[in-house]
């Protein structure tokens, strides 16, 4: 069997999000045929950085006609639409459940029809909850706290249940690990970070900031992401994906982008209590980052971009920030470190 397969034509659900933006990057470099499928608001929010050569299809994964329309003509999928963000999946519980498992199971039974060969799945290092200890590898108990991690590990059994009923049905669960990049939502911690920072405005963090986290810069989980579609080796596993080389506390992490902007002297307020934030205490992870070697050895995958040249990055796409002000999409929000 040969170990790496040329899947022609794509579609990549939430394509028009942070990290649909790098994997449809990734996927018209290599030569791949992409389609585009995500929501009419946010694909206007990000239109000049989507590749010309992509073919757009507006509208909802809970649409079985929009589904169809996109899916037409392609032999995988990259599944990567969904509502995150800890408010607004908190706060929306049912259209959390909603989106990420009726809508996967749409995607999925549409997968089905059209005998999709290989079906990518984004899931989330969310599903682990608090580990036990870290680094984290992927024969991890699974324990997650959030209607979020559960809507996810939904979608995990989703794909096996259907690769199960189907045998020439492929698929591969990734669990990205924090990955930030040009057009994240401006709530998140990041990004929030360093809007702040530019402005001025102290840095908030919720509770004492020494919580731990890895960052992937998106480019590099994209890459990951098609070397997953293109790797039969790697065909129905669960792979966690991140940066597992520069575990960071999101104290230090305020401290570089103060150091990065150039203002060392912004203050850092903490919400020692959680009081005004968008989680409770109960709700927040300590300590969460993988160890990255089965992506390593079924994937050869290597983050290439280190913390401090991804923060740099987004800071030199100033326009951007521009843009996160004018139109926040309603669909993604809301703080998560
Ligand atoms: N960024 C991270 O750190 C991270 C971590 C773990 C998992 N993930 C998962 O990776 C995937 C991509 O995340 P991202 O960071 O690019 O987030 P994102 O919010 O930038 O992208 C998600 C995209 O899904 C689209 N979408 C939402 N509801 C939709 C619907 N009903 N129909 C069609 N499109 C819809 C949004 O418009 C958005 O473009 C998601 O499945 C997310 O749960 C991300």
């Amino acid at each position: 069997m040969k170990s790496q397969v040329r899947y022609k034509r794509v579609l990549v659900t939430g394509g028009a999000g942070c990290i649909g933006l790098q994997v449809c990057h990734e996927l018209v470099s290599q030569g791949f045929k992409v389609h585009l499928l995500d929501l009419g608001e946010q694909i206007a929010r990000v239109r000049s950085a989507i590749p010309a050569k992509v073919r757009i299809f507006y509208g909802s994964i809970l649409d079985h006609s929009t589904i169809r329309e996109a899916m037409e003509g392609c032999n995988a999928v990259i599944h990567l639409a969904a509502l995150l963000g800890v408010k607004r999946t908190e706060v929306n519980r049912l259209r959390c459940l909603e989106v990420n498992i009726d809508g996967t199971k749409m995607v999925l039974d549409c997968a089905i029809q059209y005998r999709i060969k290989k079906f990518i799945f984004a899931s989330s290092s969310e599903v682990y909850g608090e580990p036990l200890q870290n680094p984290i590898d992927e024969n991890a108990m699974t324990q997650g706290k959030s209607v979020y991690a559960i809507s996810k590990l939904a979608g995990e059994e989703l794909c096996k249940g259907y690769a199960q009923k189907y045998p020439d049905f492929n698929f591969v669960i990734l669990r990205f690990f924090n990955a930030y990049g040009p057009y994240q939502p401006a709530q998140f911690v990041l990004p929030r970070f360093i809007l702040n920072a530019l402005r001025g405005k102290p840095l908030v963090i919720n509770g004492n900031g020494n919580q731990v986290r890895s960052y992937c810069y998106a480019s590099d989980t994209a890459r990951g992401v098609v070397a997953a579609l293109q790797k039969n080796s790697a065909n129905g596993h669960v792979i966690d994906l991140g940066n597992s080389r520069e575990p960071v506390t999101i104290n230090d992490l305020a401290g570089m982008v103060r150091k990065i902007i150039g203002n060392s002297h912004l203050p850092i307020k903490h919400r020692r209590n959680f009081k005004g934030a968008d989680r409770t205490a109960h709700r927040e992870i300590r300590h969460r980052y993988c160890s990255g070697r089965k992506a390593q050895k079924l994937l050869g995958f290597k983050p290439t971009v280190s913390l401090q040249k991804g923060v740099r990055a987004i800071l030199e796409s100033a326009s951007i920030f521009e843009k996160w002000e004018s139109t926040e999409s309603p669909y993604i929000i809301d703080e998560m470190t």
